[in-house]
């Protein structure tokens, strides 16, 4: 769909570079369907910052739903290459939901038993989720939140390592490297390369790393921020609050230009903005994302920097609907 703000030659120029995509066109499972998401303008949030767009990378578009899609497949493809996963074995991880869903999706398509340590607190609908796809789910105590479900995950695979694929998300290069070779190309397509930011909230950091590496190596004047939970406990799912969690070892700060704090209640607030005023339903760390990437265009209007900022829609608000703050007053 045209873009009235992008000249039309970036869309020909665009089909030339034909973003990779992680699995065939000609392959007719809905594993076909991961990648090539939306990229959307938030005009009405932005109405008050001239100079300044944001676009929103809608992963919610995913078969799964989320952004993880892409690194569960990318992992499980390269534990196919690698000869470590075969039908024999069962994918075991740990995960706060989405990546679940995309491993259990992904499972069933292509035909393996899944097993996923998620903390107990995990919403409803995640958990149900899981289970309609037939994955088998190891709650683990909400305190200890997804360090738990890791030191759980680690004990059973340790415990049996020849009976499991143990991807290992934090640790895999493989989750990084999906965003490295779809998720950045596509928004620099999308964008007909015209982005001047970055911004993507930190749970593996596989979106935020692997984005950031292919910006800086095909566009390095775009600036990459990270975004994490302004404290250690925080309703931001999917997201770690670094100086106290585990950090994953796919975590490289050193690329952030900088980095922003979000409070569980802003991204509450601009969940409900983006499903108001734009029409997207949009999941809790979407709003923190969004609340960051306003931050920012608040920053550069104010200086007078015109800005394309480009950040990520993690998922939908499917999962988070029983929520209490859908009743609060705004
Ligand atoms: C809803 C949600 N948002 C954000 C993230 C963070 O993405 P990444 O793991 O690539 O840092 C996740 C990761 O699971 C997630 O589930």
């Amino acid at each position: 769909m045209e873009n009235p703000r992008i000249p039309l030659r970036h869309y020909y120029n665009c089909m030339a570079l034909a973003a990779p995509r992680l699995y065939p066109y000609a392959d007719t499972t809905v594993l076909a369907q991961i990648g090539n998401t939306p990229l959307l303008h938030l005009r009405k949030l932005t109405a008050n910052l001239p100079g300044v767009e944001i676009y929103a990378k809608a992963e919610s578009f995913n078969p799964g739903g989320s952004v993880k899609d892409r690194p569960a497949l990318n992992m499980i493809l390269d534990g196919e290459r690698t000869g470590k996963l075969n039908h024999q074995r069962v994918i075991l991880d740990a995960t706060s939901g989405n990546t679940g869903i995309a491993y259990a999706m992904i499972g069933a398509a292509r035909g393996y038993k899944v097993k996923l340590c998620l903390p107990s607190n995990a919403s409803p609908e995640r958990r149900q989720i899981l289970r309609a796809y037939g994955a088998s789910l190891i709650l683990t105590d909400p305190g200890q939140g997804t360090d738990g479900a890791i030191r759980r995950c680690r004990e059973i695979y340790e415990s049996d390592p020849d009976h499991y694929f143990y991807p290992d998300q934090y640790s895999n290069p493989a989750n990084w490297k999906a965003h490295f070779e779809s998720t950045a190309v596509e928004i620099m397509e999308q964008t007909g390369r015209r982005l001047t930011h970055f911004v993507a909230g930190l749970g593996t950091s596989g979106t935020f790393v692997g984005v950031t590496r292919r910006l800086r190596r095909d566009l390095p004047h775009v600036k990459c921020y990270s975004m994490q939970p302004a404290t250690p406990f925080h309703g931001l799912e999917g997201l770690k609050h670094m100086a106290t969690a585990m950090v994953p070892a796919i975590y490289d700060p050193s690329i952030a230009e900088g980095n922003f704090e979000v409070e569980t209640e802003q991204a509450y607030h601009m969940v409900k903005r983006l499903a108001r005023e734009e029409g997207i339903l949009a999941g809790i760390s979407a709003g923190a994302n969004l609340a960051a990437s306003l931050a920012l265009g608040e920053r550069l209007a104010a200086a007078g920097e015109p800005a394309l900022i480009v950040t990520v829609i993690c998922d939908g608000a499917e999962k988070y609907l029983s929520e209490e703050f859908w009743n609060d007053p705004d």
